[in-house]
């Protein structure tokens, strides 16, 4: 197939061309480099320069004829989505609907959707699964909840087939190592970690040392990118086979606290990493992860690398030899 990456030349996104291209899809990149980096495209992927902010930039794109796009363009960062809405508005959603609508403008009947267990919200029971009730309790969680019952509605009236996958904690590197971009300023646990193992950041906070876990800290369920990216192949070859929509979880199915991630490391590493516990982060539940029944029963995903040995040890082959990004 023809396949339209939109932000895949971020950090998921050079994952999933990766993977597109292993399995034998012809891949055109199209990024506004706000993240992602022209460097860190992976080899093969034909590029197009363009914002999805733009309705001209995207319809341009799928001019050129596409079987599919996978979408994974879009701001991430929880707690800015709190204080900065109107980005996540015009970029998560109004982005959204201009490739919806650039979509059917010119006949492209399959996406695939980065969704995100920030849909859920709290939990009310764990592992969880695509049943469980959606509460988003951020901005961000609401963005993409939101495109989801656009994606179902573009579905019934205008018969583009959809595939919502719902990645827990992503994170992890190509454990060929042929991926190595790194993320600037990241805000999630491993790469924070890593930083500091680097001597890039002094200390790791960890955020609450009070819930009512095994060790006290919050347990999360990370899967390896690597594992997501092989998803996202297998999500596009089933809705474009079966002409049948599809909205399912990515996680490993393991929770991991960050006491036990940040042990995990120090082995792995050889580095201290100093941590010290502060307050807890609001909005943070104790314990999030999920059951993937579902993608293993209709997609056949079974992640390989969603152990922890893997995640740190593919992350920090990247980390041990990079030199710190300019912010
Ligand atoms: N944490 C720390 N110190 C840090 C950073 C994180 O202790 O410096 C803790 C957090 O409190 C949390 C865990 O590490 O308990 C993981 O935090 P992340 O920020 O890495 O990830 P989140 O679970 O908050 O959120 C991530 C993505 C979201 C996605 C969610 C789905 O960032 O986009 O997973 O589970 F929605």
């Amino acid at each position: 197939m023809k396949v339209l990456v939109i932000g895949g030349a971020g950090y998921i996104g050079s994952h999933v061309v990766k993977a597109l291209l292993s399995a034998g899809h012809a891949v055109t990149v199209f990024d506004n480099l706000s993240s992602g980096q022209l460097g860190n495209l992976f080899p093969g992927a034909g590029f197009i320069a363009g914002d999805i902010r733009h309705p001209d930039d995207i319809n341009g794109a799928f001019a050129k004829g596409f079987d599919a796009c996978v979408h994974l363009a879009a701001f991430k960062a929880v707690g800015e989505s709190m204080s900065e809405p109107e980005k996540y508005s015009v970029n998560n959603i109004t982005g959204t609907l201009n490739i919806l609508n650039a979509m059917s403008a010119n006949g492209c009947k399959n996406i695939v959707f980065s969704s995100s267990a920030a849909t859920f919200g709290q939990p009310e029971y764990v592992p969880m699964d695509e049943k469980h009730p959606t509460n988003p309790e951020s901005y961000y969680g609401f963005t993409k909840l939101e495109i989801e019952r656009f994606l179902k509605w573009y579905d019934v009236i205008r018969g583009i087939k959809f595939a919502a996958l719902r990645y827990f904690n992503a994170a992890g590197y190509d454990p060929s190592g042929e991926i190595t971009g790194l993320e600037r300023n990241p805000q999630n646990l491993l790469p924070i970690i890593m930083e500091v193992a680097a001597g890039w950041r002094k200390e790791l906070q960890i955020f609450g040392q009070d819930y009512d876990t095994r060790d006290g800290t919050c347990i999360r369920d990370y899967v390896h990118v690597s594992d997501l990216a092989v998803a996202h192949v297998k999500a596009l070859e089933y809705i474009s086979s079966r002409k049948e929509s599809l909205t399912v979880n990515l996680g490993s199915e393991t929770g991991v606290s960050v006491t036990e991630m940040v042990e995990a490391a120090r082995k792995i590493t050889g580095k201290e990493i100093p941590a010290k516990y502060v307050g807890r982060r609001p909005g943070d539940a104790s314990a999030l992860y999920a059951t993937s029944a579902l993608a293993k029963e209709k997609i056949e995903w079974n992640p390989r690398y969603s152990d922890v040995d893997t995640l740190i040890s593919s992350t920090w082959a990247v980390y041990k030899n990079a030199k710190a990004p300019k912010v």
